[in-house]
């Protein structure tokens, strides 16, 4: 911890540095630079406003961290993988799969970290979940389409996300995903046999509802984890109600364990098709997993989505939720 402590005071020195001597001022903020507004999340250690920058007008969702509180959480490592891996969903932005929220500022005050992000207008795709009651197919497929789409970039720069659920998904003002909270996410390191990145979880991270079986039994976390949250998210578009439900967290866990769901009447068949392929205790053996990363063509390819041209989701109108 004293090692964190001194790298988290080493790099705020060498930002300090970097912004006396830096020509160019434009791109340099400090919270001074920005009108606070409204309150509009709060993490465990973190709170979330609304924030406009001054010079530009332009509106952004700052998460203000209180650095005391990341250091007695002992979260400091945490805190900086997040910022990391922000950093490099930054240097490697793709104009078809623009589904990120940006880090477009960082910086620190005395007391404060500020991470200045892309502000989501229209919130949580759980609130739109909870809005509709379930999707009708289109909307289904488009916004599955996204979330996809999403994957295959992030996942072809080696980074699985770790808790992918509806309340890390907003929406932009048009209506379009945008996967936010990195905490949890993790760079994998390529492994020699199979090339395909994995690594040894130290403790349980995700959402109970939403995490895979290898995650929660300590095993190697693979990129299809993700897939495995995909699973449960497309069920709970589709229905309603993420699959695995219990009155306790205990309870979720062995319903994982034993893959004990059911669908509802009036599921969709394709979707239905797809969620079985994805929800299978064997990551390895989830629809995509042997896929080439960049392109989950077994995804593309599925009837749920064959009819979606994923490079152009972007580009297009979502559909209105009937
Ligand atoms: N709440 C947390 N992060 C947010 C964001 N980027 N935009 C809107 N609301 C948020």
């Amino acid at each position: 911890n004293d090692a964190r402590e001194a790298a988290l005071n080493s790099a705020q020195k060498k930002s300090a540095t970097k912004g006396k001597s830096s020509s160019k001022k434009s791109d340099k903020r400090c919270e001074n630079d920005f009108i606070f507004g409204k309150l509009i999340g709060e993490g465990s250690f973190s709170s979330v406003y609304l924030a406009k920058d001054i010079q530009t007008q332009q509106e952004y969702a700052a998460k203000v961290v209180p650095k005391l509180l990341v250091q007695k959480e002992k979260k400091v490592a945490s805190v900086m993988r997040e910022k990391e891996i922000m950093n490099l969903l930054n240097m490697h932005e793709n104009t078809t799969a623009p589904f990120f929220v940006r880090l477009a500022f960082a910086f620190q005050s005395d007391v404060n970290l500020y991470f200045i992000l892309s502000y989501c207008k229209h919130k949580e795709f759980l609130g739109l979940i909870q809005q509709v009651g379930n999707f009708d197919h289109e909307s289904a497929r488009f916004y599955t389409g996204e979330i996809v789409r999403a994957l295959e970039h992030l996942h072809a720069l080696n980074i699985v996300h770790r808790d992918l659920k509806p309340e890390n998904i907003l929406l932009d003002e048009n209506m379009h995903i945008k996967i936010s909270d990195f905490g949890s996410a993790r760079i994998l390191e390529k492994v020699e046999n199979d090339g395909i990145g994995v690594l040894r979880a130290s403790s349980f991270v995700g959402t109970a509802q939403y995490v895979s079986p290898e995650v929660l039994h300590e095993k190697q976390v693979c990129l299809a984890s993700d897939l495995w949250s995909l699973g449960c998210i497309i069920y709970q578009i589709v229905s309603g109600l993420p699959p695995f439900r219990a009155k306790s967290e205990y309870m979720i866990f062995k319903s994982i364990q034993n893959l004990k769901y059911e669908f509802p009447q009036g599921f969709f068949d394709d979707a239905k098709d797809m969620v079985e392929q994805l929800l299978v205790l064997d990551s390895m053996c989830r629809l995509g997993a042997g896929d080439i990363p960049g392109r989950y063509s077994s995804l593309r390819e599925h009837p749920f989505l064959a009819s979606l041209d994923l490079d152009t989701l972007y580009t297009i109108t979502p559909p209105t939720i009937m």
